[in-house]
């Protein structure tokens, strides 16, 4: 418009747009990683092989793979000092507020991993520092997630285990303590989780995983990037989406409050958490195998009473034309609420369920970013479309 470019090709280039790790078909519902369908990977794989994949662009052979988790659950450790950030927490902060803390207190300790404070890049000038750090936030990430779950319990942290899987040691450090030190969680659980930190692992350039290209193109430390787009994720229309669905079913109580409440979301008066999504055009493949996954859950743990109420809800709104028309289908988000819940979690610690293994999608754009964006800052332009030109007026002329 006017002389105004509003799309400038030479912008492709800039590795904000291309991609190797992730390609969704909305249309058809379609995801894959690094060209695997979601469903085979969710099937055949676990979340740290899932990790490996999309961080280095392949499976690993054998000994990749032992190194990889040898490495992973070895790095699991936090410091005395990030401990105290954590421990300093109130009681009852929202997990995602100790998460961000922890990681943004992570680059501070981690002077060597800070190129403001080196004035240079270690990350683009030397691939193993690279990979030391990625096998650190990655590490870490449950660590500290189930030291948030601690704070909220009032109670003391309990050490990472490294002869256990990664969900499985998560699931231990949030309850070994009142389960004796040779507490191993059950193992439908360890598997149960285990394919949600698949299913969460990455979606492309969603508002995260933006936040991280984003932030990370500065040059800034991986752990500042990840405070960062943990706060981004932190939001009820992106991660904290699976929180504000269990309280809006709770508050809808009963399958006869279903029609009325979706009348309100029909006048605007409330959000139909759980549905939508700005790419799927068609149910998000995701949700389809979480709620397999749930009754697997309900199995263990006994049938969550909500899930009566959230299938009214799904089965009322996908025949209503409102959300049809709109085409509005559950994403993601809809069941694996009622999943954290079966599973005893508090409400407020779902979303950090979905940042743990977010972890692995972010660091692997940040990756990708630096391997192939040569250290170019991320700088959109935007279309100006605000007053034409014109001269200052003084205060007396002002009407
Ligand atoms: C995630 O990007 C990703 O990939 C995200 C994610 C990932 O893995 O990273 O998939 C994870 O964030 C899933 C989404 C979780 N959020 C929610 O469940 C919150 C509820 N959903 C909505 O807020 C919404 O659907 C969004 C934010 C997800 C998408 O919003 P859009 O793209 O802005 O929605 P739209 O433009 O397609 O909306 C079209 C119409 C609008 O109504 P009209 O103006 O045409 O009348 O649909 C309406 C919207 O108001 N609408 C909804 C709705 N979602 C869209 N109305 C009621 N309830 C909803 N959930």
């Amino acid at each position: 418009a006017n002389g105004i470019r509003v799309f400038d090709p030479a912008f492709l280039n800039t590795a904000a747009i291309s991609s190797k790790i992730t390609f969704i078909d909305g249309d058809r519902g379609f995801l894959m990683h690094r060209g695997y369908p979601i469903e085979q990977l969710a099937e055949k794989s676990d979340f740290l092989e899932t990790a490996y994949l999309l961080i280095y662009g392949r499976l690993p052979d054998k000994k990749q793979d032992t190194t990889w988790r040898y490495e992973v659950m070895h790095h699991t450790e936090i410091s005395e000092d990030v401990k105290k950030v954590i421990g300093s927490m109130r009681y009852d902060s929202h997990p995602m507020s100790v998460f961000v803390s922890a990681f943004a207190a992570l680059g501070a300790f981690a002077p060597e991993a800070n190129p403001a404070l080196q004035g240079r890049n270690l990350y683009l000038e030397n691939k193993d520092v690279m990979n030391k750090n990625i096998i650190r936030i990655l590490g870490k990430a449950g660590t500290i997630a189930a030291a948030s779950m601690r704070v909220r319990m009032n109670r003391p942290f309990i050490a990472p285990r490294s002869d256990y899987s990664y969900c499985e040691n998560l699931l231990y450090m949030m309850d070994a303590q009142s389960e004796g030190e040779n507490y191993r969680p059950d193992s439908r659980l360890v598997k149960a989780l285990d394919t949600l930190f698949i299913l969460h692992a990455d979606h492309e350039m969603n508002c995260s995983t933006a936040t991280m290209t984003h932030v990370g193109s500065s040059l800034v430390d991986p752990y500042s990037a990840i405070a960062a787009a943990a706060a981004a994720l932190y939001g009820p229309l992106h991660g904290g989406a699976n929180e504000a669905v269990i309280r809006m079913v709770e508050k809808i109580g009963s399958v006869d409050n279903v029609l009325p409440f979706l009348e309100k979301v029909k006048r605007k008066e409330e959000l139909l958490f759980g549905f939508g999504h700005r790419v799927y055009r068609n149910t998000d493949p995701r949700s389809k195998i979480i709620r397999e996954v749930a009754d697997s859950v309900f199995e263990a743990c006994g049938r969550e009473p909500l899930i009566e109420v959230a299938t009214a809800l799904r089965d009322a709104a996908l025949k209503d034309e409102f959300f049809v028309s709109r085409r509005l289908y559950p994403n993601v988000d809809f069941w694996s609420g009622l999943i954290y819940k079966a599973l005893g979690f508090p409400l407020d610690f779902f979303p950090i369920l979905f940042a743990v293994p977010r972890v692995a999608g972010w660091l692997a754009h940040w990756k990708q970013m630096l391997d192939h964006g040569n250290g170019k800052i991320w700088r959109p332009r935007q279309v100006y479309v605000g007053e034409g030109l014109r001269d200052y007026v003084p205060m007396e002329q002002r009407a």
